[in-house]
């Protein structure tokens, strides 16, 4: 399944994906990690030392090879140029797996080592003051959005992303790629704004929204953020010491971590499980097509000189049994 975190910036997106990567290596899951935050920090927050995190790929460098692997044989997409972030797989695309090796894992990921197993992690590369809201942005996002569209994932399969709650996800449909989006909120005014945009957002499209409250000191924080987004407030974090030891470089082993910061984390899981129980593939595909169709004609047509309206396969439908081998 794949999941988001999104919220304010400073909320706790990285430290709360980080705590729920290690939580689903610690239940055996296969992860795949994305970071797509402004501020690259999950490498570190997963216990990358400076020089290993500064040695992670950066999937906005790798787009070309991205493209030309997916496009794989796909006779509706002329070449990796005519490629969009938004352009669909169809028959004769390349989709990825969360358990498999292939060419774009080999360049964007790298296997992190944590105390209760192994992770994938990809980064979509450092972004600059002069990269928001240009081109440049768009290509480090749209390399994970690409690989989102392509990706077929099972059901003990999580792919975490943290991410920044920007306009561009609402634009090229980023937003609607995920099974269950958790939006970290502190308990005051501005950490609430971010969510009520992006419940407005989401809200036409169906997309499983929870609020994940961090950084909360009491019930009157509880009350707080219960008061302003009502049952979306799925669970609520608090301080956490152990956080604070791993900033600080010291990190305790994960078993370690709060006993009710634990609890909180399967509860993240769980909202995560039942969600994608009822992803529905027809429609996930459906909303791809919606956002491909809307970029090709805002800026994809004219940007590549051709009709991408015609990449669209309308038989196709992006789902576990296309990838995946059935038994017998
Ligand atoms: N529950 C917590 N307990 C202790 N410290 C926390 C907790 N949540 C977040 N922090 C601290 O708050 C700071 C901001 O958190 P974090 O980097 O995860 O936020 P972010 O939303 O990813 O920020 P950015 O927008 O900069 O990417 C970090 O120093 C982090 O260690
Ligand atoms: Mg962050």
């Amino acid at each position: 399944m794949k999941i988001a975190f999104v919220g304010k910036g400073g909320s706790g997106k990285t430290t709360l994906s980080s705590l729920f990567i290690r939580h689903l290596a610690a239940n055996e899951a296969h992860v795949v990690a994305v970071d797509a935050d402004i501020n690259q920090h999950l490498g570190a927050a997963l216990g990358l030392d400076e020089a290993e995190a500064a040695a992670l790929p950066a999937m906005g460098a790798h787009l070309p090879l991205i493209k030309d692997y997916l496009r794989g044989s796909n006779p509706r997409i002329a070449s990796a140029d005519a490629m969009i972030k938004t352009t669909p797989p169809g028959e004769g695309s390349r989709l990825l797996r969360v358990r498999e090796d292939n060419p774009v894992y080999e360049a964007c990921a790298r296997t992190v080592r944590l105390d209760d197993g192994e992770i994938r992690l990809m980064a979509t590369g450092p972004f600059t003051e002069s990269d928001l809201g240009v081109a440049c942005y768009h290509s480090k996002v749209g390399a994970v959005e690409l690989c989102l569209n392509h990706l077929v994932d099972g059901e003990d399969e999580y792919v975490v992303v943290d991410m920044t709650a920007g306009s561009d996800s609402f634009a090229s449909g980023m937003f609607t790629r995920f099974d269950m989006t958790f939006l970290v909120a502190e308990p005051t005014r501005k950490g609430v704004s971010v969510y009520r945009q992006y419940k407005e957002y989401a809200r036409d499209f169906g997309v499983a929204l929870k609020v994940v409250g961090n950084k909360v000191q009491g019930p009157e924080d509880v009350d707080f953020l219960r008061a302003e987004v009502g049952d979306d407030l799925l669970v609520t974090v608090g301080h956490s010491d152990w956080v604070r030891a791993m900033e600080k470089g010291r990190p305790p082993r994960f078993e370690l971590l709060e006993a009710d910061n634990r609890m909180s984390l399967q509860a993240l899981q769980n909202a995560a499980d039942d969600s994608y129980a009822h992803r529905d593939w027809e429609r996930y595909t459906r909303q791809m097509v919606h956002f491909h169709l809307k970029n090709a004609e805002s800026w994809g047509n004219a940007k590549t000189g051709a009709d991408l309206a015609a990449q669209v396969d309308p038989g196709f439908v992006l789902a576990e049994a296309v990838a995946v081998p059935q038994p017998g």
